[in-house]
């Protein structure tokens, strides 16, 4: 299978720069809000992992990274499935502040089952922290502690954002071109 050179874009929705300002704003942000407190940063794999870097990179404050995964199984892009933990935690949050890391919050099904999961084993504090927030596809309402970009319903990819596992390394978002 060949694989085009040039990501099939229809144009870029933020540039690498606009990314890296407002991932920088967030930072300062968590950065005050949590100084003096002990950190755990929560990256859902795989597609938060460059956000989650970026952002660490970008804060005042020292943190502590952990990761999950998550399958949703039975699920298209318009018909939201079931989700489950694919892989745990490697450490307890146990009295601890945690932010969870999204690339994306879409329908709202991931963070609500991994902000119920998580908030069953005990945290001091529990938040979220999501790149982009696709409000226009949420079902559940949920409390968005910190987001860098609200977006329309688009189709997009890179800064960890895929299509077929591809194109998470742009460093810039773009709207997928149509019919690819
Ligand atoms: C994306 C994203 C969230 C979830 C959001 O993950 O990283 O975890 O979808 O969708 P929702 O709000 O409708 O539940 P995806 O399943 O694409 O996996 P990936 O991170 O490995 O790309």
């Amino acid at each position: 299978m060949s694989i085009a050179a040039v990501p099939p874009i229809e144009r870029i929705l933020f540039t690498e720069e606009q990314v890296n300002e407002r991932v920088h704003e967030v930072a300062a942000a968590i950065s005050k809000q949590y100084e003096g407190r002990d950190l755990k940063m929560i990256g859902v794999m795989k597609g938060s992992v460059y956000f989650l870097t970026a952002l660490t990179r970008a804060m005042t404050i020292p943190v502590k990274i952990d990761f999950l995964a998550i399958s949703s199984f039975a699920s298209t892009r318009n018909s939201p499935g079931m989700v489950r933990i694919a892989k745990d935690l490697d450490e307890p949050i146990e009295g601890e502040d945690v932010l969870l890391v999204e690339d994306i919050v879409d329908t709202g099904l991931t963070a609500r089952y991994l902000l119920q999961t998580l908030a069953g084993r005990a945290p001091n504090s529990l938040g979220i922290v999501t790149m982009l927030d696709r409000t226009s596809r949420r079902l559940i309402p949920l409390p968005i502690e910190f987001r860098c970009f609200e977006i329309p319903d688009y189709f997009v990819i890179g800064c960890g954002l895929d299509y077929k596992q591809r194109y998470r390394n742009l460093r810039y978002i773009a709207v997928m071109r149509q019919g690819v």
